[in-house]
């Protein structure tokens, strides 16, 4: 990803399954695609932020009947669910796209027809084992005694034999690998893409891509007694997203813009479909295919997978209301290496949490600005740049630092990110504690003491800064205290290319009253 140009920039999380609310596994995905979308609007490019829902299907069929529903009427109370949950963690999307609606239709109808034009959609017998919570048919020997499904432990996966119509995906095995080896980074990280490569090698099966006895679906276009299989459909919601609202829902609409999309973010346990399935359907239809598709892992809890049937789901908005949306979004993007498994426990999530925000990047503006007060009347000290020597141990941190940052953001490197910019925070602590400008400036060493409050300033205001993509919320609080008019929640573009550079915080500014910008948190037990 290269941020110096500025094309556009498009990417999606996954369209969510609404057969529940929001789980800290899409919050996961959701707040690092919005913390991609927040990078990319600082360098000024021209963003689209893809989220949504995914609404058809057995599944959410069955989970209307159990909650004595219309599934639309269910779907919409969900679909509803996820946008409130993404109000509060933060989240900036640019769209919201939901598979029921009548425009998705459009661009549905208008694909198969593509695909069924290149002879690639044919009638068999489909004969297996479907896993209904996975919607996905499973091999014999994936499934656990008594056929129930390894990932859905209680469930017991359904034998069909049935007349489907089928996507020939076979006829893409060459087309497929000669991309993944051309373009290595459609699939991120390696550990994925091998995944892939040793799936694909095995030998490619078309697909089925119809159902029979499912009335919550798109009706297959030339066959209206099937309807089409929910992956079908969903994946092309990404397409239907990128419409303007008030445009006619043709293909040639939807792609002028935004397509190809640059990133698909999404959990490692949907891979297949987005590195095999989704490009294969694409190429058949004759359309360039997107940038990459990065799988994140999964997360558990104290340790355990998490799962309705071990009572240990972990609710985001619960930890919303309890710490506050930018503790979410750090402690989530820090403390797990994106692209690995990671554990939430709420010990180390409160104790994170209070060492980098509370304490050293808190503290630190803190006992700076109250020094700011007493030492230089409540301004930014005015200290020529080229008076601090490149040799500065903070000055020295901070020149490279946004070039740093930005090529982990890139990399999507979330936590190597945080690492860099508190690894200036902490040399200003140090740096503080070791000048003592307490002591110069009872000595009457004012030029020192104006150099030293300076340089932490700048490092504290270079660490909001550069943090702003994860923690808008403190980073706002941070500007505002250092005399800025400048508020990063709401996604207002401060260019990276001033405000990521050392030596950005103006001499003379006027600071405000100290104020804590990130409270200390206490653990409650759930
Ligand atoms: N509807 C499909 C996606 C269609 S995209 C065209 C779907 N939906 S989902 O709601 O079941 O899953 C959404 C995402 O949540 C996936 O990316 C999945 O990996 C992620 N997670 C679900 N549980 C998770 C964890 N425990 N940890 C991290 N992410 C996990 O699949």
């Amino acid at each position: 990803m290269n941020v110096a140009n500025k094309t556009p920039f498009a990417l999606t999380t996954p369209l969510y399954y609404v057969n529940d609310l929001p789980h800290i596994g899409s919050a996961y995905t959701t707040i690092a695609a919005d913390v991609i979308a927040r990078f990319h609007r600082l360098h000024d490019r021209d963003v689209l932020l893809i989220t949504g829902t995914d609404e058809h299907g057995q599944k959410i069929e069955r989970t209307a009947e159990r909650l004595e529903r219309s599934p639309q009427d269910h779907c919409d109370k969900i679909a509803a669910g996820f946008v409130t949950a993404w109000q509060q963690l933060k989240i900036l999307y640019d769209r919201f796209s939901r598979t029921t609606s009548p425009r998705h239709t459009a661009i549905v109808q208008e694909f198969f027809h593509r695909v069924w034009e290149q002879g690639d959609i044919y009638l068999s017998q489909q004969q297996g084992w479907y896993c209904v919570e996975c919607e996905e048919f499973k091999e014999a020997r994936e499934l656990l005694a008594n056929h129930h499904c390894a990932i859905h432990i209680n469930r017991a996966a359904e034998w069909r034999d049935e007349q489907n119509y089928f996507f020939r995906l076979s006829k893409y095995q060459d087309q497929l690998e000669a991309l993944y080896e051309a373009q290595p980074e459609f699939i991120q990280p390696e550990i994925r893409r091998n995944e892939v490569l040793s799936f694909v090698r095995q030998g490619l099966q078309d697909f089925s891509i119809s159902r029979v006895n499912l009335a919550w679906g798109i009706p297959v276009p030339v066959d209206p007694s099937h309807t089409l299989y929910v992956w079908f459909d969903a994946l092309l919601g990404y397409i239907t997203a990128l419409l303007d609202p008030e445009e006619e829902p043709t293909l040639a609409n939807a792609l002028k813009k935004w397509w190809p999309i640059n990133l698909h973010l999404i959990g490692k346990d949907i891979l297949r479909f987005h590195a095999v399935y989704w490009p294969a359907m694409l190429i058949s239809a004759a359309l360039p295919l997107p940038g990459c598709v990065f799988g994140h892992g999964h997360l558990t809890r104290e340790g355990q997978k998490m799962g309705k049937s071990l009572g240990n789901t972990l609710d985001p908005l619960v930890l919303v209301d309890r710490y506050g949306a930018d503790a979410v979004r750090y402690y989530f993007l820090k403390e797990i290496e994106f692209g690995r498994d990671g554990d939430f426990s709420e010990s180390r999530f409160v104790n994170i949490l209070n060492a980098d925000l509370a304490n050293d990047l808190g503290n630190l503006l803190n006992r700076t600005l109250k020094m700011a007060l007493k030492y230089c009347d409540g301004q930014v000290p005015i200290v020529s740049n080229s008076d601090i020597p490149a040799a500065h141990p903070l000055k020295c941190l901070g020149l490279t630092l946004g070039d740093r940052v930005a090529q982990a953001y890139e990399n999507l490197a979330f936590s190597h990110a945080c690492e860099a910019v508190l690894a200036l925070v902490r040399a200003g602590n140090k740096f503080l504690d070791q000048q003592a400008p307490w002591t110069l400036y009872k000595q009457g060493n004012q030029a020192t003491v104006n150099q030293i409050l300076y340089t932490v300033l700048e490092s504290v205001r270079l660490a909001a800064y550069l943090l702003s993509p994860i923690v808008p919320t403190t980073s706002s609080k941070i500007y505002q205290q250092l005399g800025f008019s400048i508020e990063f929640e709401n996604g207002y573009s401060v260019p990276y290319t001033t405000h990521a550079q050392w030596g950005h915080l103006p001499g003379a500014q006027t600071l405000n009253t100290p104020q804590p910008v990130f409270q200390r948190l206490e653990a409650e037990s759930s």
